[in-house]
């Protein structure tokens, strides 16, 4: 690529080291289109006559039939995926013809470009596995819209929440990561191709006219930045690792509610496996590989971030280490999403134990702490009577319903029996009916306004 000024080959050890076609293959269809769309510019400025242009468009879709048939493959020879092809080209147009294509462009704008069609392509695969895993949020929620459970914080029993209320608390975290990977794409659809090394071309190619037939909305707007940023890729990888913090979150309630002091649910057998010791074992490996890809996932990200973040501009070679994160984000989503949907659409819900447990733990405490607000006490003072019956009833080992009218009206006088309209999870779950509240009726409000948010991406 770069014999003139060169007395000898390089060393074992560079070429070993500078190699990139076992991670850079994957491109190899988007480096031949814009090879055809480069060599489309190049016609439009003469550079290739009528003839020349349809004996390299022929070439070039032989190139990609046998690419893709897997007849033609990156030899051992080979540096990286743009170098292959145009020996692959060469191979197919001849010398005279294949060498005329490299003018004008560089592989610094090359790379840059194909990154960002591949990541954009695989933006919306990614994009559908998410929107599956929330179809099955929605479809468990949905199923269980009366269900109530226990909610929590700091992973103690706070109050009473509905289990849709609590399933579609992921949804709406899975589809803001949806609506992520939609607004990045206007950032991801600027096309580098014609920034050439770094300062442009001197050819007067028309770099948006590779952008549009390669699908982009626009070509950069300076050359420098078109080759030596990576920030669609770092934000695509920090998406990336977001999917999988939200995955990893849900994923760890699973296993957590599989557990038998839990109780909540039971995983399907095609979504759990075996121990090869104990017969008796059911374990939550996919929730439990979700959880550990997570981590996988934001080394993807801090990687990427640290090769980025000593270079001077313009391209330094260190980019080319900026793919191998960001496909292995998109192998391992791609891998990830289908199992931990399934697993969401398979549980089985113990409704009867989430029920059971849902008041207890005196979850009903600010119910009567908010009963007595209603009643005109000031909720500094409503919160210390409530903790008064709290204190009480554990003394006792019961629950705050357990507690008789007398032993309230004993605590305050401003207790009445009405107050056993709170002392319920159905009287508590109905009473926060504002916009995001548990009640039923304002989650079935939730679910249509997520509905038409999901309807919109
Ligand atoms: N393989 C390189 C990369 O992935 C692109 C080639 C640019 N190389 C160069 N020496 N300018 O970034």
């Amino acid at each position: 690529m770069w014999g003139g000024r060169f007395s000898g080959g390089p060393a074992d050890a560079l070429a070993a080291l500078s190699k990139s076609t076992h991670v850079d293959w994957r491109l190899a269809h988007h480096d031949i289109a814009g090879s055809r769309a480069h060599a489309r510019v190049l016609h439009t400025v003469g550079l290739l006559d009528d003839d020349e242009l349809a004996r390299m468009l022929a070439g070039l879709d032989a190139l990609d039939a046998d690419v893709a048939s897997g007849a033609y493959v990156a030899a051992e020879s080979d540096e990286d995926v743009h170098g292959s092809l145009e020996r692959g080209l060469i191979e197919r147009v001849g010398p005279e013809l294949g060498g005329r294509l490299r003018a004008g462009r560089s592989r610094n704008d090359q790379i840059a470009t194909l990154g960002r069609m591949y990541l954009r392509e695989a933006a919306r695969s990614v994009a559908s596995g998410v929107l599956a895993t929330i179809d099955a949020l929605v479809g468990q929620a949905q199923a269980h819209g009366s269900a109530a459970m226990p909610g929590r914080t700091h992973l103690q029993h706070a109050q009473p929440v509905l289990l849709a209320h609590h399933l579609l608390a992921h949804a709406w975290a899975l589809l803001r990561d949806v609506q992520r990977l939609v607004d990045w794409d206007t950032r991801a659809a600027v096309s580098p191709y014609g920034s050439g090394a770094l300062a442009g071309s001197s050819l007067g190619l028309d770099p948006n006219a590779v952008a549009t037939e390669l699908g982009f909305a626009s070509a950069v707007h300076n050359s420098i930045d078109g080759t030596a940023s990576r920030d669609v890729y770092a934000e695509f990888a920090w998406v990336a690792a977001m999917i999988g913090v939200d995955l990893s979150r849900i994923s760890e309630e699973v296993i957590l509610w599989a557990t038998k002091e839990f109780g909540f649910v039971t995983l399907d057998d095609a979504y759990s496996t075996g121990s090869s010791i104990m017969p008796q074992k059911k374990n939550p490996d996919v929730a439990e590989l979700a959880r550990g890809k997570a981590g996988r996932l934001i080394g993807d990200l801090t990687g990427l971030l640290a090769t980025l973040k000593g270079l001077p501009l313009a391209y330094n070679r260190d980019l080319q280490e900026d793919k191998e994160p960001v496909f292995d984000a998109v192998d391992t989503l791609a891998l990830l999403l289908p199992a931990v949907s399934g697993m969401i659409a398979t549980l089985t819900f113990h409704t009867d134990r989430m029920a059971e447990l849902a008041p207890q733990g005196f979850a009903l405490a600010t119910d009567v702490a908010e009963w007595l607000v209603r009643a005109g006490v000031p909720f500094r003072q409503a919160h210390e009577l409530s903790g008064e019956a709290v204190k009480l009833a554990e003394s006792r080992g019961v629950e705050l319903w357990d507690l008789s009218d007398d032993d309230y009206t004993a605590i305050s006088d401003r207790f009445s029996p009405d107050l056993r309209q709170v002392l319920s999870t159905e009287g508590s779950l109905t009473s926060r009916s504002g916009q995001g509240g548990t009640a039923p009726a304002a989650v079935d409000a939730q679910l249509t306004a997520l509905h038409a948010q999901l309807d919109a991406v």
